[in-house]
């Protein structure tokens, strides 16, 4: 009999969107579905960004562009790194992917041999462990709980580099718990990569431009210049610029390492498309004033959810700083029962929130923390309104 490849064994369908399918399929039902499930920021980029397009399509020759992306792209986009406090990078220390997903695919594919470990915190973005999981690359999560805030302490760096994994995945603001490392817990960590000079470090950075409280953006290698050699950061135009479709992601690093990205890049998809180079380069070096906008809007909306939340007796919810999420512990809840329907985990609770109350959340397994559930917030204010008080009834209805 004809087989597939054992990885597409490995490879599973995304947790995330299998919630989100189910919701769609509720609403399409006429359901009044509040879908907090999907990470998406529900906004439109600035119209110059709409009017490069247009101006291009005079001129564009539907052709092939170049593997590691257009010269006026490549400084649009050191320029913006530059912006976000990390100067010093030039044309061949960055290249571009479609979305930050194929980025990370690529640096995995460049980096981790089938066998090799590579270490990242839980909770985690999902696809951490699929890609992982796809190169047959042994992922070592370290469990970062509610208590210390969902973030990783340089004591657990420090022990899990001591076999020295082949990579550090780092994520900050992270996906999904909305929590930003400090400066100092930044230049904490950074102390102990400088001591393991044998692990490649990925530090995904794409929401460093929503960040909320005025606690600013910091990266390792600000602290540790010597780190730039072995470092690799990821952005977006995904959710700062409100571009998720567009699919353009980036990365800054050592000179050798993005060359192997760009070798990948001619064998996987050869070129990012011309004209989403030009919407890129002109969501980079145009007007911000949509991004920052949002960031504003969403540290309200934050306000918003983590009041409604701790509201709830016995629900936790660590203050996120950035991105679009928050990460309650929602524990409390597991023993009980609603309406007679048992509540023993993370998973019933959030199917027993989508078929009662028509709410979509993702459960916390999902991102390797049981504990708790996803809330991505970008939806208008009266469905955040609407899914909020619903939630708080549910758990009112608990037994
Ligand atoms: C932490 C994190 N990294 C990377 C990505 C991928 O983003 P992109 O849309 O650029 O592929 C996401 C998307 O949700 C994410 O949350």
């Amino acid at each position: 009999m004809l087989k597939l490849a054992a990885r597409t064994a490995r490879a599973k369908p995304s947790a995330i969107m299998v919630i989100a399918d189910t919701a769609k399929q509720l609403k399409a039902e006429g359901k009044d579905v509040v879908n907090f499930s999907i990470g998406v920021p529900n906004f439109l980029p600035g119209e110059h960004v709409y009017q490069a397009v247009r101006d291009w399509t005079q001129h564009d020759s539907g052709g092939y562009s170049t593997n590691r992306g257009i010269p006026a792209l490549l400084d649009a986009i050191t320029a913006h790194f530059a912006q976000s406090g990390l100067p010093g990078y030039k044309r061949e220390n960055v290249t571009v992917g479609i979305g930050a997903k194929q980025v990370l695919y690529n640096l995995a594919e460049a980096l981790l041999d089938e066998g090799d470990e590579i270490v990242f915190p839980a909770p985690y973005w999902t696809s951490y462990v699929d890609i992982a999981d796809i190169l047959g690359a042994r992922a070592t999560i370290l469990p970062c709980p509610p208590a210390q805030h969902y973030k990783l302490t340089p004591a657990q760096l420090d022990r899990a580099l001591a076999s020295d994994p082949k990579v550090f995945l780092f994520n900050n603001p992270s996906n999904p718990t909305g929590m930003v490392y400090s400066r100092d817990e930044v230049a904490a960590l950074a102390e102990v990569l400088v001591k393991h000079p044998n692990t490649w470090i990925i530090a995904d950075d794409i929401y460093n431009r929503l960040i909320f409280d005025g606690i600013g953006y910091h990266n390792f290698v600000q602290f540790k210049p010597e780190l730039r050699t072995r470092t690799f950061i990821m952005d977006s135009l995904s959710k700062t610029y409100g571009m998720p479709g567009w699919r353009m992601g980036m990365v800054a690093g050592p000179e050798a390492g993005v060359k192997a990205l760009v070798t990948l890049n001619s064998n996987h998809i050869t070129c990012l498309p011309e004209v989403v180079s030009q919407a890129a380069i002109a969501a980079l070096t145009g007007s911000q004033a949509v991004p920052t906008a949002k960031c504003g809007d969403f540290s309200r909306r934050r306000d918003d959810v983590v009041r409604a939340l701790e509201a709830i007796p016995g629900v936790r919810c660590p203050r996120p700083q950035g991105a679009f999420y928050a990460f309650p512990d929602i524990s409390v809840a597991f023993g009980k029962s609603h309406k007679g329907r048992k509540i023993a985990d993370d998973l019933d609770l959030c199917k027993a929130l989508l078929d009662e109350k028509f709410v979509a959340m993702v459960p916390g397994s999902a991102f390797g923390e049981p504990r708790s559930l996803r809330i991505s917030y970008t939806c208008a204010p009266a469905q955040l309104k609407k899914g909020l008080e619903r939630i708080q009834q549910f758990f009112a209805e608990l037994a």
